[in-house]
């Protein structure tokens, strides 16, 4: 259940407010999820006209549901929405903000701020809310939701934190990962622990290695000095991988409650070893995109530049920034000692694919030669499937055994479709922090990441070249513990 709330929305005339936020707050309103008494305030630089921004709103959802939507949704979703011009030459912006907010009449009390600013804001802005009085939870709840990412490293997170504590309780700040709205991530651990044929198997006794990957056909795109400044593995492996690892790897919970998720969640990321700088070549591979050919959304290749070029474009002349970065983390608790979990992550590679592949041990006597090892796939996206690779007889007369792939899709064509901002925003409104980040999981992440950051920045380790649209690159094996170990894919 929602309280009637007013949700703030600064930045909202960036990409993410148009393209997920906007059409998300639309369908859960569709969808009859959002309470009668809830407003949408969009913060915004330019001085624009509430009937021009509805306008715009009007525009954003044309582009996102071609088919056409709902005419008295619409109304319904129109009458919620505002504007206000957040000037920033303007030092009473923030009093006038308070001012537009006061009238109780248009905007329910309770207020959940979503900040999709540049991370430079994030405090700032925070600063200047508490300063104005729009924190104050005396009379009314007041959230603030953190966009990723939090921090560029474990100082500057601890920074931000500081400076955030000092406006707010930690049950006011709801960190996000967007990954954890995910249906299919939310997934593993109902996978995990409502099979009672998984659990057992689960630990250093039958696994031989964990794959946690994340492969995209995208490259950087328009976000060139973002991504320059920040790379493969803080982009995407300091947050959505390893927490698609702690869920991968954590003990169960003692209950559903967010505290205890949680709580095991930083436990395991707490017991991942840090990787040892002094042999990073064995456990941390990266490399750079070249000029190549992908795949592109309607099945037809199309020719794409390398990321220098991409920089090159944008005006910057050399980069050793990773596109690819493919990490072997070791787990230190009774249950993983010893297993090899390969974490990697990719723009450009041959297909987009997000999956959790665990390879079981050989079985201890082999009865038959040339059987492979048992193979559970979970995958996460464009798929989101279960796929259990077993070993059977071959129909005949031979003894002799072929692999055979159960492949269970999890979604069902009748299965509501919801994306992972409508889900959060949904939990941010009901005050639900279970899928958010906890800081002690921020940090646990910059501890693993940073050293391996620091030494690339270093140059200690050699930059690798792969072509745009091909598999990993030959080279990146150096990570694996054994030589049968190799890299898995979807297709
Ligand atoms: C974002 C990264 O956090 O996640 C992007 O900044 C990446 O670089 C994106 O493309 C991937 O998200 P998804 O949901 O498309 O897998």
């Amino acid at each position: 259940k929602i309280d009637p709330c007013t949700l703030v929305l600064f930045g909202a005339s960036g990409n993410l407010s148009r393209v997920k936020l906007m059409p998300g707050l639309f369908r859960l309103d569709a969808a009859g999820r959002l309470p009668e008494h809830m407003a949408i305030l969009s913060v915004g630089r330019s001085e624009v006209s509430r009937d021009d921004w509805l306008a715009d709103i009007k525009g954003m959802l044309d582009a996102k549901f071609k088919n056409g939507y709902d005419q008295k949704v619409f109304e319904r979703f129109i009458a919620r929405n505002h504007y206000f011009a957040n000037a920033s030459d303007d030092p009473d912006a923030y009093k006038k903000m308070s001012a537009t907010l006061g009238d109780a009449k248009i905007f329910p009390q309770n207020f959940a701020y979503f900040l999709s600013v540049r991370p430079t804001d994030f405090a700032p802005v925070v600063e200047q809310l508490s300063e104005v009085g729009l924190l104050n939870e005396s009379q009314y709840w007041r959230r603030v939701l953190i966009e990723k990412p939090f921090g560029t490293n474990l100082p500057s997170a601890q920074d931000l934190q500081a400076r955030l504590t000092k406006h707010l309780k930690e049950s006011q700040i709801y960190r996000i990962d967007h990954y954890l709205g995910k249906s299919a991530v939310q997934g593993i651990m109902l996978t995990r622990f409502a099979n009672a044929i998984f659990e057992p198997l689960w630990n250093k006794e039958h696994i031989d290695h964990v794959q946690i990957t994340n492969n995209e056909t995208l490259g950087v795109g328009e976000r060139t000095t973002f991504y320059d400044a920040t790379g493969a593995l803080r982009d995407m492996m300091q947050s959505h991988l390893l927490q698609t690892l702690a869920l991968t790897a954590m003990e169960k919970p003692a209950d559903l409650k967010p505290e205890s998720i949680r709580a095991e969640k930083v436990k395991l990321l707490q017991s991942i070893r840090p990787v040892d700088v002094s042999n990073i070549n064995k456990q941390a591979f990266r490399a750079q995109y070249k000029a190549g050919r992908v795949c592109a959304a309607d099945g037809h290749g199309e020719n794409v530049q390398g990321y220098l070029e991409e920089l090159k474009r944008d005006g910057v002349d050399s980069s050793i920034t990773e596109t690819y970065a493919a990490v072997k983390l070791f787990i230190d608790n009774p249950r993983w000692q010893g297993v090899p979990f390969y974490v990697r992550t990719a723009k450009r590679m041959h297909e987009g694919n997000t999956a959790i592949s665990i390879r079981f041990k050989k079985s201890p006597m082999q009865l038959v030669e040339g059987q492979h090892q048992n193979w559970l796939t979970i995958n996460i996206q464009p798929r989101e499937c279960i796929k259990l690779e077993i070993e059977s007889k071959i129909p005949g007369l031979d003894i002799a055994t072929r692999t055979l792939s159960i492949d269970a899709p999890q979604r069902q064509k009748e299965d509501e479709t919801i994306d992972s901002y409508e889900t959060l925003m949904l939990n941010l409104m009901e005050g639900d922090p279970s899928q958010y980040l906890h800081i002690s999981e921020v940090e646990a992440q910059w501890r693993l990441v940073d050293p391996i950051v620091k030494a690339w920045a270093a140059d200690k380790t050699p930059l690798h070249q792969y072509t745009a649209g091909n598999r990993d690159p030959e080279e990146s094996s150096v990570i694996f513990e054994t030589k049968d170990q190799f890299w898995r894919y979807s297709i």
